[in-house]
Order: structure tokens, then C-alpha cells, then sequence
């Protein structure tokens, strides 16, 4: 009596040329097609193009596609100038403590808006009234280190 342990299925579907399509049912042996090899690549190509695609798409939502951002982000900010520059630039509108007043309260801001966002909420203008702001990166760095901060 030999008994065939069933194949898991990462081994059906891992094993070029294997042929095999489905897993078998229980009991029976396992079907070696030979009929469509073609459908078996066309298969595999599609699932390849779509998981590429996916890929690509993770990347671009992730990754900061401007120059201004990734500078910014690739440098360490330092919470205590990046308050300085909120008291001069920003809480005239959102409060000496970040509290809200003309615009929202910043405390957990960061919750809402990632930092890329945060970086364009700044530099776009594109909310009047508040305005866009124009700071080097290591400003902007700053900023964000302090708007972490309000967290
Ligand atoms: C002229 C007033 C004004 C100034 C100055 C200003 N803001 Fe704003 N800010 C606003 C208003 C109003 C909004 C709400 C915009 C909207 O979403 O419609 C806002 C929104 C924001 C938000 C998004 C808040 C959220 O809940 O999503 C951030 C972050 C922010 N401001 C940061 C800053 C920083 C940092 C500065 C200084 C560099 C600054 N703001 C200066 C008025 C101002």
C-alpha cells in the first residue's frame, strides 16, 4: 500500500513543467496536463504583470516623487529652530501653541496628514488663506520635526 502525501499547493503551483493546473481531488492522481501549456504561461504572465503593477502603484503613493520632498525628508529635522519658524511663520494663524485659531489646531496633525502632504499643506498654497511658504529644505525638515512633535 503506498499512499501519496497530497502536494500543498505552493508545490502545485511552484514547479515549472509540473503541468499541474488545480490540485487534485483527495484520492485521485494528480492530473499531468500537457493540453495548455500556453494558458499555464499566459497565467503566470499576467499574474507577474499585475503584481508589478501593484508594485509600481505602492511605490508611487509612497515614495515623495519631487526633489523638494525627498530632500526634505532625507534630512534630520530639528524640532527646537522648527518651533522658532512656527512662532515667526504659522502661529499668527494657528495659535502660539499650535492650538487653532484663524486656521486648525496642528496637535495631532500628523495623524491626519502624512509628510508629504504636510509638506505640500506648506509650500502649495493651494488652502488660502493660508498662504505658501518658502523655506529651504532643512527649514522644512525642521517644521516637520516640530509639527512630529505636536503629535
Ligand atoms: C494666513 C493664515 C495661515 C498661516 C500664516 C498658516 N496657516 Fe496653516 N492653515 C491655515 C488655514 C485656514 C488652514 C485650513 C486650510 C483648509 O484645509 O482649508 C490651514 C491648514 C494647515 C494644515 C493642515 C491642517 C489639517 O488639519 O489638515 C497644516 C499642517 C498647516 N496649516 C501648517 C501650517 C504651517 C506649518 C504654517 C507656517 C509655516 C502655517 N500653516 C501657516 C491658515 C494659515
Amino acid at each position: 500500500m503506498t499512499a501519496v502525501p497530497p502536494l500543498a499547493p505552493a508545490e502545485l503551483s511552484g514547479i515549472p513543467g509540473s503541468g499541474a493546473i488545480l490540485p487534485s481531488a483527495p484520492g485521485t492522481p494528480l492530473e499531468v496536463s500537457g493540453a495548455w501549456p500556453g494558458r499555464r504561461l499566459l497565467g503566470l504572465m499576467l499574474a507577474l504583470a499585475l503584481a508589478a503593477g501593484l508594485l509600481l502603484a505602492v511605490l508611487l503613493q509612497a515614495g515623495p516623487r519631487d526633489p523638494y520632498s525627498r530632500a526634505t525628508l532625507a534630512l534630520k529635522g530639528d524640532d527646537v529652530s522648527g518651533g522658532k519658524l512656527f512662532r515667526l511663520n504659522c502661529a499668527g494663524c494657528h495659535g502660539l501653541a499650535a492650538q487653532g485659531l484663524v486656521g486648525p489646531s496642528l496637535h495631532g496633525v500628523d495623524h491626519r496628514k502624512n509628510d508629504r502632504q504636510l509638506i505640500q499643506q506648506v509650500i502649495s498654497g493651494r488652502t488660502p488663506p493660508m498662504p505658501r511658504f518658502q523655506l529651504d529644505p532643512q527649514e522644512m525638515a525642521d517644521l516637520l520635526a516640530f509639527l512630529h512633535r505636536l503629535a
